[in-house]
C-alpha cells in the first residue's frame, strides 16, 4: 500500500470509528527531525466530536493562552499594519534585504555573500522552491545533503514525503512555496546554531513579505521555534493555528521525522487536513 493510501485508510477507519481526533494535553521534548538520535513515542489520541475549525481558540483571548502564546483567527487580526509589513520590521535596519523588491534580487544577495560559515561551505545555496505568487507557505528547517547537492530544498526521501502529504490535501509541489530557515547545508545534518538562525531568519522574512502568502505551514520544531520565538515541543505547537504578525501558522511534524517514526503519520494527517480547511477558508476555494 503506498504512504499516500495508509495515511488515507488510517484516518479514515479512525473518523469511521468514533469521529475526528485530537490530541490528549502532553508534555515532552520536540521530534529531533534531522538528528534521528531522540525518536519518541507518538503521543496518545482522545477522541473528540469537534470539527478541525473549531480547534482554533476562541476570540477575545487577547492575552493568548496561560503563557502568553496567541492564536490567530484572521489574518491581520487586530492590527492594522498589514502581516506582510510586520513581518517585514523583522528584518535588521542595517540589512541590505530592506532595499530589495525581488525574489530574484534575494535569491542573488544570498548565492553572492557570506553571511555564516556554512555559506563557504556548501555545494549550493538552497534560495527555495515554488510559486513566487503562493498562498501557502511550506517552512522547513535546512537543506541536506540532497538539498545541497540540486540547490533545492526537499528532494530527498523527506521531501518526497512532504511531496505526498502535500498531494493528499490537493496541493501540487508547485503550487505552494516551499523555503528553509536556513539556506546552507549544516555540516552531518547537525541543527542549526543560534547564530546562523538569526543570521539567515531575515532572509525567510523578506521571502514572506514579497511572496505573501495567507498561511504558513512550520514542519518541524526548528522552523516553529524559530518564527513562534518560542521554546516548546513540536506537540505542544500543533493542532492549533499561531499568530505570526498578522499570518495563521500551523506547525505539523517533520516528514523526516515521520520517515521514523510511522506512529506519527496519523496526527500529521489530521495537521494538514485542518489546513486545508482553512486555506480554503481565507483563499474561497471552498466547495
Ligand atoms: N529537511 C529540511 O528541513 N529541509 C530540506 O530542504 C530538506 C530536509
Amino acid at each position: 500500500m503506498s504512504l499516500l493510501e495508509e495515511l488515507k485508510t488510517i484516518i479514515e477507519h479512525e473518523q469511521s470509528l468514533a469521529g475526528p481526533l485530537v490530541p490528549l494535553p502532553h508534555s515532552g521534548k520536540g521530534d529531533g527531525e534531522r538528528t534521528p538520535a531522540s525518536d519518541r513515542k507518538p503521543s496518545e489520541m482522545a477522541r473528540n466530536t469537534s470539527s478541525p475549525a473549531s480547534r482554533i481558540a476562541p476570540s477575545g483571548n487577547a492575552g493568548g493562552d496561560l503563557f502568553g502564546h496567541r492564536p490567530v483567527s484572521e489574518p491581520g487580526a487586530g492590527n492594522s499594519r498589514s502581516a506582510y509589513a510586520r513581518i517585514h520590521a523583522l528584518i535588521p535596519t542595517e540589512s541590505p534585504l530592506h532595499e530589495m523588491n525581488t525574489l530574484e534580487e534575494v535569491e542573488a544577495f544570498v548565492r553572492d555573500n557570506v553571511l555564516i560559515p556554512l555559506d563557504k561551505t556548501r555545494k549550493n545555496p538552497v534560495f527555495g522552491t515554488g510559486n513566487p505568487n503562493a498562498d501557502l507557505m511550506v517552512i522547513g528547517e535546512a537543506p541536506g545533503a540532497d538539498e545541497d547537492a540540486q540547490g533545492e530544498p526537499f528532494v530527498g526521501r523527506a521531501g518526497m514525503l512532504l511531496n505526498k502529504i502535500l498531494s493528499a490535501i490537493r496541493f501540487a509541489r508547485e503550487e505552494v512555496y516551499i523555503a528553509n530557515i536556513l539556506k546552507s547545508r549544516p555540516p552531518n545534518n547537525r541543527d542549526p546554531l543560534a547564530g546562523e538562525v538569526k543570521a539567515h531568519a531575515p532572509i525567510l522574512y523578506k521571502q514572506i513579505a514579497l511572496i505573501q502568502p495567507k498561511i504558513l505551514l512550520c514542519v518541524g520544531k526548528t522552523a516553529a521555534t524559530t518564527l513562534l520565538d518560542r521554546q516548546d515541543s513540536l506537540k505542544a505547537m500543533r493542532q492549533i493555528f499561531h499568530d505570526f504578525h498578522g499570518l495563521p501558522l500551523l506547525v505539523t511534524y517533520h516528514p523526516a521525522a515521520l520517515l521514523r517514526n510511522p506512529g506519527w503519520k496519523r496526527p500529521a494527517w489530521e495537521d494538514v487536513q485542518m489546513l486545508r480547511e482553512r486555506y480554503d477558508q481565507l483563499t474561497g476555494s471552498a466547495a
